[in-house]
């Protein structure tokens, strides 16, 4: 199965969920990964399943926040991307043939406080028409500055891709929300 990991962060946390994820797929096939500025559409040809993720970030995700003109200034000390994974996921054709599953990171807490940037991307491709094989997982970092995965967050990115691409070798859609 040829699997794409597109992602986006600033500090790491996403890339380093993303390169677990990719010693899975690796398992079950080719896979190409990157940040969403590396992996033009074109290189989706022939792609079956797509894995799409990155940080929470003010609530929601980072892609809404960089669209909104009044938290620049909140932003300012970021580096910012000028197409986010959103903006990249607007261009996907639709109803593309492959699968998807979506991740992000954020900070400890009930997900009514924090936000989840997984569920906007789950939702995101769903509306492409794209069959979600799981719902949207939410991989911890230590709060505060550092961006750093909380202990067993590791083990827990595996055990999840585990699942997922178990999933879509069988194709089993999952619908919430
Ligand atoms: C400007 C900003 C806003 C953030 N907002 C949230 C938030 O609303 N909820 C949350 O759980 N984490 C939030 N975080 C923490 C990020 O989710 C965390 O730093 C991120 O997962 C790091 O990912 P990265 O290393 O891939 O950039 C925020 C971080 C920044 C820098």
């Amino acid at each position: 199965m040829r699997t794409a990991i597109v992602y986006e962060g600033t500090h790491g946390s996403s890339a380093a969920v993303a390169r677990i994820i990719a010693a899975e797929a690796a398992v079950h096939g080719p896979v190409i990964v990157g940040e969403v500025h590396e992996i033009p559409l074109t290189e989706l040809e022939g792609v079956e399943f797509l894995v799409v993720g990155g940080p929470t970030h003010r609530w929601e995700d980072w892609a809404d926040v960089t669209r909104t003109p009044t938290s620049a200034h909140v932003l300012r000390d970021y580096h910012l991307t000028p197409d986010g994974v959103r903006n990249w996921l607007d261009h996907l054709p639709p109803r593309p043939s492959f699968c998807a599953a979506t991740f992000d990171t954020r900070e400890p807490g009930l997900r009514v406080l924090t936000g989840t940037a997984a569920l906007a991307l789950y939702r995101a491709l769903r509306r492409r028409g794209c069959h979600l094989v799981t719902r949207p997982a939410s991989f911890l970092v230590k709060p505060g500055q550092v961006s750093e995965l909380m202990d067993g967050e590791r083990d827990r990115v595996s055990a999840w891709a585990v699942q997922v691409f178990r999933r879509a070798e069988h194709h089993h859609p999952v619908h919430i929300g």
